[in-house]
């Protein structure tokens, strides 16, 4: 086994250092199923919130028109509990955008802010209430706590009032990880702010929120919810870290464990078995119960073990192109973590395609691992929503490479210590040329 150095786990003085031997998990309270909207009050008082309390709902415009943010506001008034809703919440949120709903509470509530926060949507809005409920514990803005060099990445020290997260997507898994990630459009990049303190309290699951999403958005959460099966599953293993002396420490993303390679199995089980009838028969309950479930185990897998390279490059391109984090995780994927990371650890990669179905007997490693990534291009392309390449998301092309290939290694280092290959900005070039096209476009 390979030693990363330290550096490129956490930054700390020298001292004597000794080989990973501790795995540690953090995870809010999870209510999962059917109509769990209904607990959603019982929940919030299960956090500590008393009678007299006012709390904030965080959504956005669409989900007030669907009237899914009626119906968690009316379970949270029903229990007599006062509720406000904010519904300006932005796709792929910018700092800026989350100082508005900051201010909106400063205005509302006063500095001290609401007694408690729901963030009700997908990433972008559970992301806002996320980063909306932390700095409002700890004062300032939200530049203050994203990383450097960006920000001036400052600690988090306090979580705030109690905060809990609805998603109504399956993909980005949002609800349960330590990180919120917010775009700086000045710089063109996406940052994250990443602490166990912006982690909500508690997760309240309700696949009954998620049959209005159309198919497109269905396909695209998905193959997020999918890479972090991926990602997980083939980052290092924790114990090739180096021991911090203080547990405080240990970083968010500390490589892959015995639980979270198990909930990566069972993730790509139900993502790549649900995820045809979700996108083309959204109504089908059944499958979008099995989705949301398999988003938040590839979630518990991945945003616990580490994203990596796939992650690293997809948030230059989403910043620059406007383009969902879910596709550009899909058109990444054969390239990224499928071709270039194989290198690290073939076998492992052929345990991945007998996840997904690949009949494997007499094959080598190396072709297990092509016909995993023919099977994941596939899948693509019966989703029918997917773009076939860099070129079809957004038109880029062999000129913009240099470019995104330099702001990947400049502004990514949080995900690319994680990735179980060393990366070089050379290398990450050619890993954006080979995703240009990953099947011819028709
Ligand atoms: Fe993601």
């Amino acid at each position: 086994m390979v030693l990363m150095s330290y550096e490129r786990s956490v930054s700390a003085p020298d001292h004597a250092l000794s080989p990973e031997t501790v795995w540690h998990i953090d995870m809010p309270e999870i209510r999962f199923g059917r109509d769990s909207t209904e607990e959603l009050a019982f929940q919030l008082r299960d956090l500590g919130v008393d009678e007299d309390a006012r709390g904030l709902v965080v959504t956005d415009e669409n989900l007030v028109d669907i009237g899914h943010a009626d119906r968690v506001a009316g379970e949270i008034r029903e229990d007599g509990l006062s509720v406000d809703v904010y519904d300006d919440s932005e796709r792929e949120p910018s700092v800026e955008a989350v100082a508005d709903c900051i201010e909106f509470v400063r205005e509302e509530a006063g500095e001290a802010g609401y007694d408690f926060y729901v963030g009700l949507g997908g990433g972008s809005c559970m992301d806002t209430a996320k980063v909306t409920r932390a700095v409002i514990a700890n004062g300032g803005h939200p530049t203050d706590y994203i990383a450097e060099p960006t920000g001036e990445g400052e600690p988090l020290e306090d979580s705030g009032e109690p905060l809990v997260l609805m998603p109504t997507t399956a993909g980005t898994g949002a609800e349960i990880s330590p990180v919120a990630i917010l775009s700086v459009p000045e710089k063109e990049i996406k940052e994250g702010i990443s602490s166990n303190n912006v982690r909500a309290d508690a997760a309240v699951l309700d696949p009954t929120l998620t049959t209005t999403l159309p198919p497109d958005l269905t396909a695209k959460t998905a193959m997020d919810a999918l890479g972090h099966a991926i990602e997980g599953y083939t980052t290092h293993e924790y114990d090739s870290l180096l021991r911090p002396t203080d547990p405080a420490e240990r970083p968010v993303y500390a490589g892959r464990t015995p639980l979270t390679e198990m909930f990566s199995e069972k993730a790509i089980d139900l993502l790549s078995n649900n995820v045809r009838t979700a996108v083309h028969n959204g109504d089908d309950l059944e499958a979008r119960e099995n989705m949301l479930q398999g988003a938040l185990f590839g979630a518990i897998a991945g945003l616990t073990a580490g994203a990596s390279l796939c992650h690293a490059m997809a948030y230059p391109v989403g910043n620059k192109y406007h383009t969902t984090h879910g596709e550009t995780i899909a058109v990444l994927t054969p390239a990224s973590t499928i071709d270039y990371n194989s290198a690290s650890d073939p076998s492992r990669f052929a345990d991945l395609a007998e996840m997904f179905g690949v009949d494997t007997d007499g094959m080598t490693d190396r072709e297990a691992t092509d016909a995993l990534k023919a099977e994941y291009v596939q899948l693509q392309r019966d989703l029918n929503v997917l773009p076939s390449g860099l070129d079809e998301l957004a038109g880029i092309t062999e000129e913009d490479v240099d470019w995104l290939a330099e702001q990947t290694v400049e502004t990514q280092k949080r995900l690319l210590r994680t990735n179980p290959r060393p990366v070089t900005e050379d290398d990450v070039r050619d890993v954006f040329l080979d995703a240009l096209y990953n099947w011819e476009e028709t």
